[in-house]
């Protein structure tokens, strides 16, 4: 398996162009496909993951021309259009193997099963498949609740009221889109608010939401969806280990133009408040279709970093970036507490184990909680090897405590970055060299 070395660095600098916005390039290329028009999505993120998503749309019989990472242009069917195949592979990608089953389950095709690598057959889908079975769609897991998912399509679907367990936009979103092909009101509630891209792009493509508290819902069956011709913001979850890395090591500054700041996805800012670390944000902007925030975020290297402690209400506003919380705790005077992150045992990796492993790999001090970890900083760390165990998040992570650490650090499996910010690797050595200039 490839591996990268990062060797220490005394300084990062530079200006990066993050990737595009993976949770809003997988949302735009659905509901484009769903769309009554034809849909310009400018700005797509290129990676695995959106491939997978491009490809899915695809062979659910929608023409999308243009390349990935530019604009594309997508030949909406409308709602009702799509021509499920008999199988189709999501590869690494939970968002697209937890958004998809809603809108094949509206369609007038037989059945469709959605497969995916060996990291996402080990992921729940019971989590969206029994709240769309509430609804009367034929979703079905294997046995453990996991992959492969069965969509048995043609069901008459009802709107219900669904009071979610734990925190999930791609569980929040599954169930609004398939509102959007339901008979009356479909409701979701959840018990922290998690990241509303889907809600944003379904109001500009002139779908009205329904709101009652904290509960965000939708009238179907809807009539049809308009999504206007849109860019996608960059991916704060892909600026996230950049902006770490700066402040451990930026001077003068690491600076990234045009990152998404919707204010839940960005936890990560406020935790870094907390700690002293200096992060700035300037030239905030609203960019058009589903009207996201974005700005250009400093990170700057900081004198001093204190401990802190994340609670269960703040983690899905920066749930992708607790691993990289892990590693400035690492370097933060006291203990940082991440607790009520249960959820991470689930993502591409059980990231509470592969976190604590890797940088207990490295040096630090760090202990495994059922619900998230605790890390005793210390001003150094040392280095060694890491190992990515295939998830994109643990390779940047290893690679960024590689930038900050005394003897470096060797990532291997480091090409699992290729899902979500393939040049990642690139993007560091440019920080680096420029620091160094
Ligand atoms: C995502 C939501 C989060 C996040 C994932 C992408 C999305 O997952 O961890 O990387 O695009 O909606 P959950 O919905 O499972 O919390």
């Amino acid at each position: 398996m490839p591996s990268l070395r990062v060797p220490p660095a005394a300084s990062l600098a530079g200006e990066i162009m993050a990737p595009a916005d993976k949770s809003i390039t997988h949302r735009a290329l659905l509901l484009a496909a769903v769309s009554d028009r034809s849909v310009r999505v400018d700005a797509t993120l290129d990676a695995e993951d959106t491939q997978s998503t491009v490809g899915a749309v695809q062979r659910c019989g929608v023409e999308v021309s243009g390349e990935l990472g530019g604009s594309l242009e997508v030949a909406g069917v409308g709602l009702r259009g799509l021509r499920p195949p008999p199988a189709i592979d999501c590869g690494n990608a939970g968002t697209l193997m937890r958004l998809l089953p809603a809108l094949l389950a509206g369609q007038s095709a037989d059945h469709c099963v959605l497969d995916g690598d060996d990291s996402l057959r080990r992921r729940p889908m019971d989590r969206v498949a029994r709240p769309l079975r509430a609804m009367g769609a034929g979703v079905f897991t294997a046995p453990g609740g996991t992959p492969p998912l069965v969509v048995d399509c043609r069901q008459r679907l009802v709107g219900c009221r669904h009071e979610l367990p734990v925190a999930s936009a791609q569980v929040k979103s599954c169930l609004l889109l398939a509102g959007l092909y339901a008979e009356g009101e479909t409701w979701v509630v959840e018990p922290a608010p998690s990241r509303d891209h889907t809600e944003r792009l379904l109001e500009a493509a002139g779908v009205p939401l329904l709101r009652d508290g904290d509960a965000v819902g939708v009238r179907g069956p809807a009539e049809g969806l308009g999504l206007p011709d849109m860019e996608v913001p960059r991916d704060f979850s892909s600026a996230a280990p950049l902006i770490v890395a700066g402040v451990l090591r930026g001077d003068p500054a690491v600076r990234l133009p045009g990152v998404n700041l919707n204010a839940r996805r960005t936890g990560l800012l406020a935790v870094l408040e907390r700690m002293g670390a200096a992060v700035t944000v300037e030239d905030r902007r609203h960019l058009g279709g589903g009207g996201e925030p974005v700005g250009t975020i400093v990170a700057r290297r900081a004198t001093t970093l204190h401990a802190t402690e994340i609670v269960a209400h703040e983690v899905p506003s920066l749930i992708d970036e607790l691993p990289l919380v892990a590693l400035l705790g690492a370097f933060a005077a006291g203990r940082t507490v991440v607790r009520g992150a249960s959820e991470l045992r689930v993502k591409e990796s059980d990231r509470i184990a592969t976190v604590v492993a890797v940088l207990r790999a490295l040096g630090a001090t760090i202990e495994e909680r059922e619900d998230g970890f605790e890390v005793e900083g210390h001003p150094s760390l040392r280095g060694g090897e890491a190992d990515a165990a295939g998830d994109h998040r643990l390779a940047m992570l290893g690679a960024v405590a590689g930038l900050a650490s005394e003897t470096g650090v060797v990532v291997s499996g480091f090409e699992a970055v290729g899902v979500s910010y393939p040049g990642f690797g690139r993007d560091l050595a440019a920080l680096a060299s420029e620091g160094a200039a």
